[in-house]
């Protein structure tokens, strides 16, 4: 006889529904053979799965075993397939009666037959739930994500011999508890850390506001990565749908908590100058999603900024607009969302020291410069707001009382985005920072005075059209804070303050 199973695999951060066939053969030695696209990982399966049935006490049947995985022209991958094609041996072998319909079933196994978490559970989990799944079996570990998905029964296991007793009804089945849907972030940081600094905080709170990228530029330990790593702590709390999305990106790289369910706080990623475009844009032989896919809902920091190469940099342009990336391969094209705050760092020379009031700096003006060009141009364009962040005092470091905590900021921000999000339904733009066109012209129209102020200041300033929009957008979002339908010349003047450092950069 045959069996048929239901597994999935996945493509992209999406799963894609999998059937395992299982026929037995008449042969005097056991042999498994597995055919429909399998990668590596999944021809190894045989091995595995012969080890973990015989490791398990359970009868490996005498004979050719052929396991096909439909349909046939997706590629399958990793290891998941373990566990349903161990399952569908044992099914096939012992004409066991289960109903298989009502199943998934998704698990690596160790060669001891206990059974290994995978990548992507969640969006497998979904997946199975939408095809009407009623039950599916999955990694012990994984159990706590698996449960976050309403409307499917979830078992999870530690062994294949769990989960074949589970199956055929020799165990009582008790489906993981779901875990809560309604949650309080929990960071472990927090603003109130941050002793002194009311400008940079100022100027983190109008960027978290607004959804400015921003650019700190700082001496060493002057705190940026600091105040960088706190700014998830001021952001909204993730609604569920963006809880959601972003845990299944995080699910397929492989990267959520085990035993926790879906992401309660917004990503901060910091990649290294070092990583590669498939990296940081995403890519690879299987298109898995990279560090923009990663921070999606949350902060990208770029750290030491002129480190990172010009072309790089470049390739961030078409995402921070689209809010998505596109990757296209000969194995096929991929979209994954890709909307996050971008916020980068830098010193102001390659001493660092440039403005310290307590260091000399050693640079000569030309190295300086040779330093500063690295991100001038196109890539200044990319931040709203650029602001110095010098050190703060000793005295102020023992002395200074604690700052504002996070939450107080986190609600006038909240406040100032659904505001915004009122502002902008239905249209494309969610934030400030997001709107052009029609849109910016039609909510950015400062009183005839701040006009004024602008109009010199770009005169003065030597700044460009494109400056002239982020400082409008900026001020907006002033505006918005201080609960002000108009743009009047002291957000403007704030809002210009911003831009001020760009030219020393130029
Ligand atoms: N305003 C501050 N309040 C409290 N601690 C501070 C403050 N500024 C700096 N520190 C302390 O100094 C340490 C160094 O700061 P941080 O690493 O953020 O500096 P940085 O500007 O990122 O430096 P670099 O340019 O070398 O990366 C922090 O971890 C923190 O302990
Ligand atoms: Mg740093
Ligand atoms: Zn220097």
């Amino acid at each position: 006889m045959t069996a048929r199973l239901y597994s999935a695999s996945i493509s992209g951060i999406d799963g894609v529904e999998v059937e395992v066939e299982a026929d037995i053969r008449p042969a005097p030695e056991p042999h498994i053979l597995i055919v429909g696209l399998p990668d590596t990982a999944v021809k190894e399966s045989t091995q595995r799965v012969e080890s973990a049935i015989t490791n398990s006490g359970l009868n490996l049947p005498l004979g050719t075993i052929v396991i096909n995985l439909a349909p046939a022209d997706l590629k399958k991958q990793g290891p998941g397939f373990d566990l349903p094609i161990a399952m569908g041996i044992l099914t096939c072998a012992t004409n066991a009666n289960w109903e298989t319909e009502a199943w998934a079933i998704i698990g690596e196994l160790a060669l001891d037959g206990s059974v290994r978490p995978v990548k992507g559970v969640l969006p497998l989990v979904i997946e199975a739930r939408n095809r009407g799944k009623k039950n599916i079996v999955v990694p012990q570990s994984n159990g706590m994500e698996a449960a976050a998905v309403q409307g499917i029964a979830v078992y999870p296991v530690e062994t294949l011999k769990e989960a074949w007793r589970l199956v055929s009804g020799e165990l009582m089945p008790r489906p993981a508890i779901c875990p809560p849907t309604t949650f309080e972030a929990e960071y472990d940081v927090d603003f109130s850390e941050v002793k002194g600094q009311a400008y940079a905080r100022r100027a983190l709170e109008i960027a978290a506001a607004g959804g400015h990228n921003i650019l700190m530029s700082g001496s060493p330990g002057s705190g940026k990565s600091m105040l960088a790593h706190r700014i998830p702590t001021i952001l909204p709390p993730l609604t569920d749908e963006e809880a959601l999305e972003t845990s299944k990106i995080h699910s397929v790289c492989g990267l959520l908590k085990r035993d926790a369910g879906l992401m309660r706080t917004r990503p901060f990623r910091a990649p290294h100058h070092t990583i590669s475009d498939a990296g940081l844009m995403g890519g690879g032989s299987s298109i898995a999603p990279g560090e923009i896919s990663l921070s999606h809902n949350g902060v990208l920091f770029l750290d030491e900024l002129p480190e990172f190469r010009r072309q790089t940099l470049e390739t961030l342009r078409q995402p921070l607009e689209a809010g998505e990336i596109i990757i296209s391969r000969a194995s096929g094209t991929m979209t994954f969302p890709a909307r996050f705050m971008l916020v980068a760092a830098m010193n102001p020379c390659p001493c660092g020291y440039q403005g310290d009031r307590r260091h000399a700096c050693k640079c000569s003006p030309a190295l300086v410069e040779k330093y500063r060009k690295k991100i001038s141009g196109p890539l200044l364009d990319r931040f709203d707001m650029i602001v110095e962040v010098p050190a703060v005092e000793p005295s102020t470091l023992v002395s200074a009382p604690a700052g504002e905590p996070s939450a107080g900021i986190r609600s006038r921000v909240t406040a100032v985005r659904e505001l915004q999000h009122r502002r902008y339904s239905g249209t494309r733009f969610r934030t400030n920072a997001d709107i052009s066109g029609k849109t910016l012209q039609a909510h950015c129209r400062p009183t005839p005075e701040a006009t004024g102020i602008l109009t010199q200041a770009i005169e003065q300033l030597g700044l460009s059209a494109r400056a002239h929009d982020r400082i409008l957008k900026v001020a907006r979002t002033i505006a918005d804070l201080a609960g002000s339908g108009s743009i009047t010349e002291e957000h403007i003047y704030e809002a210009i303050q911003f831009r001020a450092f760009e030219n020393r950069l130029r």
